[in-house]
């Protein structure tokens, strides 16, 4: 892989950053300078030290996607587009895949990883994750919702959800709903239960980390490491991490 490359997508600087930086000197491998940036490097056995900081090859990658609508949260799909198509060539070579999924026309935060172990945690019933989403309702919420909502609304095929929080804006066309389970267009059924409709709907918060709000839809950035932090307290360790 060139070097330039692997420095760029850990997110550290522009490949021309990158380019400068070597003509500077600053580009070490193995202990020597590198002056071309194009040069290629095996990313999991060169010791790479750019801008006097060691380089760790990350075994896994954790990305924060604004999903737009028409994309499917799967990395594969007979006909129709798929987030993964999303990130560059060189991500999806890391083997991504979305931590949960949205339905096609859902906007808004999704985690991609390539820690199975993480996401396979974080989607566990029993760890109660906590998920917000703004949405837009077709006619104005009913007085009373909230209650039902902390009560837990049951669906129309009989699921007694768990409570859950609505918060509605001052003309009710719409508002916040919180939870911390995942069915099957659980928003929208929920609403559907008191009468209403869905008419848009976006993801904001998951886990605690927050949908960055300068990413526009179809764009994506690394978690940082306080929200990779934040996530990795919420499950438990793997057996084999000491
Ligand atoms: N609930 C839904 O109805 N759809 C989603 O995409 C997510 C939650």
């Amino acid at each position: 892989m060139r070097i330039d490359k692997f420095i760029s997508d850990l997110g550290l600087a522009s490949r021309r950053e990158c380019a400068e930086a070597a003509k500077r000197g600053q580009l070490l491998v193995d202990g020597v300078a590198v002056r071309d940036a194009s040069v290629h490097i095996d990313p999991k056995k060169s010791s790479v030290v750019f801008r006097g900081a060691a380089v760790e090859y990350e075994k896994f990658v954790y990305i924060m996607l604004n999903k737009p609508e028409g994309y499917i949260s799967a990395t594969e799909d007979g006909s129709l587009p798929v987030v993964t198509e999303l990130l560059p060539e060189q991500l999806r070579r890391r083997e991504l895949f979305p931590v949960g999924r949205l339905d096609k026309d859902t906007v808004g935060l999704m985690i991609l990883t390539n820690d199975g172990w993480l996401a396979h945690s974080l989607l566990s019933p029993k760890r109660h994750v906590r998920k917000e989403y703004r949405f837009e309702a077709a006619e104005p919420l009913r007085d009373g919702v909230e209650e039902l909502f902390l009560k837990g609304i049951t669906l129309a095929d009989g699921y007694e959800c768990k409570s859950a929080e609505l918060s509605a804006d001052p003309d009710r066309l719409g508002g916040v709903i919180a939870l911390t389970e995942g069915k099957y267009h659980q928003i929208k059924r929920m609403v559907a239960a008191t009468g209403n409709r869905v008419t848009r709907l976006e993801r904001i918060t998951f886990a605690g980390i927050s949908l960055d709000g300068a990413l526009g839809r179809g764009e994506w950035r690394y978690l940082t490491d306080a929200e990779r932090e934040s996530l990795t307290r919420l499950v438990p360790p793997k057996a084999t991490d000491k």
